[in-house]
């Protein structure tokens, strides 16, 4: 096991009802902002549930902050906390809102333009705090301290990294609105953050593979239900706790980490505009198969605790691992071939290209180079 510091400071707020505890969170003497997304909260209820609780605060809203959050829509946000004093954030909504909340806190308190901040984390200087509500359970950016950051005019998606927020809301009925895509992934996307974490080297930790294989058992588990027309409180309370467990630092303590599949899906996205978890799908199979040596211990091991693969050579264990990884994800009604979304050779020649120039090394050993890259997604074609 490696050495690691584990502090995790945010305090999690879960389950029904729990929205009203905003006014008991949220600091009664401080400029509030509160920032949305496209207007999901305005139709499930969740919205109402915020204005409530808020009131006699004194608070701004900010609307607008989309899917894959752009530099271009935050910027917005950071002049209206510079110009109205704001001193307090809290974010509303998917992982999007809150990571796009991530950045306009940070980019408050400095001069520099936000998407500097994104390029050179060297300018950090300091953050708003910041709160959330989270209304899909997926990215896990409630407990933890990353963004993702796209930026619509030089066509990047970056991960930026702020502080932890102070505190989360979860109710699990705010997400019974949720449409069936984004409920599939959501699932696909925590599944594939532990498999990242994972993934990678035998025998580093005997306690962090069990949690880690504790938390895609459940996922496989609780999909079905998830993904059935009645949304069932228990079900979606249990996936949205363990997309905050995927990615909140319980399962990294003392392993390595991977992360080429999330790397080369954030490219995909990029190019394309694909959702987060369905380029992770597409992704992922073609990691592991590419990896099959450097990663063959550690994928036999998954097949025979998660899918109960126990007989045949190391090899066809292999195979038969990966394809039971696809077909749980094409069972949650999901793509996972590129060209099923008509995403062709230019656009894996331009994440070469990119990758090539960028001079990136990805994976457990840093040995994924442009080159296995271009043979990951030439296999998913
Ligand atoms: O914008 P609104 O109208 O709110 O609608 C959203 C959006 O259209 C909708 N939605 C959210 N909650 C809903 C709902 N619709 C109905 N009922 C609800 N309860 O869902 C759509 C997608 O929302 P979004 O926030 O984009 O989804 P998600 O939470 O999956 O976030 C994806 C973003 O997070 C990044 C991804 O790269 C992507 O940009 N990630 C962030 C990570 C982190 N901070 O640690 C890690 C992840 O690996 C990921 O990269
Ligand atoms: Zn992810």
């Amino acid at each position: 096991m490696n050495n690691f510091v584990f502090q995790n400071p945010t305090k999690l707020i879960f389950g029904k009802g729990q929205i009203a505890r905003l006014s008991k969170e949220l600091p009664k003497d401080k400029k509030i902002l509160v920032t949305f997304g496209g207007g999901s909260v305005k139709r499930n209820g969740v919205y109402e549930q915020v204005a409530k609780a808020l009131e006699g605060f004194d608070y701004l809203e900010f609307w607008g902050i989309e899917p894959n959050p752009k530099v271009e829509t935050l910027r917005k946000a950071v002049e209206l906390c510079k110009s109205e004093g704001v001193e307090f954030i809290v974010a509303v909504g998917g992982g999007s809102t809150l990571d796009g909340t991530k950045l306009i806190a940070a980019a408050a308190k400095v001069e520099c333009d936000a998407w500097e901040l994104v390029k050179n984390p060297s300018l950090y200087g300091g953050t708003l705090p910041f709160a959330s509500v989270m209304t899909l359970p997926a990215t896990g950016s409630e407990m933890n301290r990353g963004a993702v950051i796209s930026n619509l005019s030089t066509g990047e998606k970056y991960s930026f990294y702020n502080t932890y927020p102070v505190f989360s809301i979860l109710d699990p009925e705010a997400t019974f609105s949720l449409p069936d895509f984004q409920v599939a992934c959501g699932l696909a996307d925590t599944f594939v953050h532990v498999m990242e974490q994972y993934l990678t080297i035998p025998d580093c930790s005997p306690l962090m593979d069990r949690w880690a294989e504790g938390i895609v058992q459940t996922i496989v588990e609780v999909a079905p239900k998830a993904l059935s027309p009645e949304r069932d409180y228990d079900t979606m309370a249990t996936f949205m706790l363990s997309a905050t467990m995927g990615l909140n630092g319980f399962v990294a303590m003392g392993v390595p980490q991977d992360w080429a599949t999330h790397m080369i899906g954030h490219e995909i996205t990029a190019l394309t505009g694909t959702t987060h978890g369905q380029t992770l799908v597409m992704v992922l199979p073609g990691v592991m198969n590419v990896l099959r040596e450097q990663k063959g211990a550690k994928i036999v091991q998954f097949g025979e605790r998660v899918w109960g693969i126990k007989e045949g050579s190391t090899d066809e264990r292999i195979d038969c691992t990966i394809e039971a990884t696809e077909q749980f994800f094409r069972s949650l009604g999901l793509a996972t071939r590129l060209s099923e979304l008509s995403i062709g050779e230019d656009v894996v020649e331009e994440i070469v290209r990119r990758f090539k120039e960028r001079g990136t090394l990805l994976g457990e050993n840093a040995n994924v180079d442009y080159r296995l890259v271009e043979q990951i997604l030439r296999q998913r074609l």
